[in-house]
């Protein structure tokens, strides 16, 4: 077999005084949600902020559950009600943050596979790119499209 090397782009900034004001504003919008969340099992918050094509903001939060898997990431709580309110609208671009026992964390939060391939779907329904925000205290970092997260995706072809 031949090595094939695949490349993927993500930028980083110290400090979310560095991002254009556009995406500052998401990432804020993500840092307020995390306040929603509901996880007493794991203590890690975390908040998402959805923009929309048509410039809404969708927020969302991790919500949890004594059964452990009937709990949703904040991903995907806000990437279902932004489809489900607006089934013809694009996303845009999605924002991610998180706290650990109520302090804040210095590591991007990076989407779950689950999460990655929910944004996946939503990109190609509308054929646009989604900008991916992964935010902490600290660094920050993004992708301009899911495909940088999830190379080599599934998509359901039928002949
Ligand atoms: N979680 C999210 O909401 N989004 C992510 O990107 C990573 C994980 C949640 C799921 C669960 O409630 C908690 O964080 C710990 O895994």
């Amino acid at each position: 077999m031949k090595e094939k090397k695949l490349e993927i782009t993500v930028y980083e900034a110290d400090n979310v005084k560095e991002l254009a004001p556009a995406d500052s504003a998401l990432l804020h919008e993500a840092i307020n949600a995390t306040k929603n969340a509901y996880a007493p099992y794991s203590k890690f918050n975390v908040g998402a902020a959805v923009l929309l094509d048509n410039g809404e903001i969708i927020h969302g939060s991790n919500q949890e559950n004594a059964a452990y898997p009937s709990g949703l990431c904040a991903e995907r709580v806000a990437l279902f009600y932004a489809n489900s309110r607006y089934p013809n609208v694009a996303i845009k671009a999605i924002a991610v943050n998180s706290t650990v026992n109520g302090k804040e964390n210095h590591d991007p939060v990076y989407p779950c596979g689950d999460c990655r391939q929910v944004l996946l779907e939503c990109e190609n329904r509308f054929g646009k790119p989604i900008k991916v925000i992964m935010g902490s205290a600290s660094k920050i970092q993004a992708v301009r499209s899911i495909k940088d997260l999830l190379p080599l995706s599934f998509v359901l072809k039928r002949e």
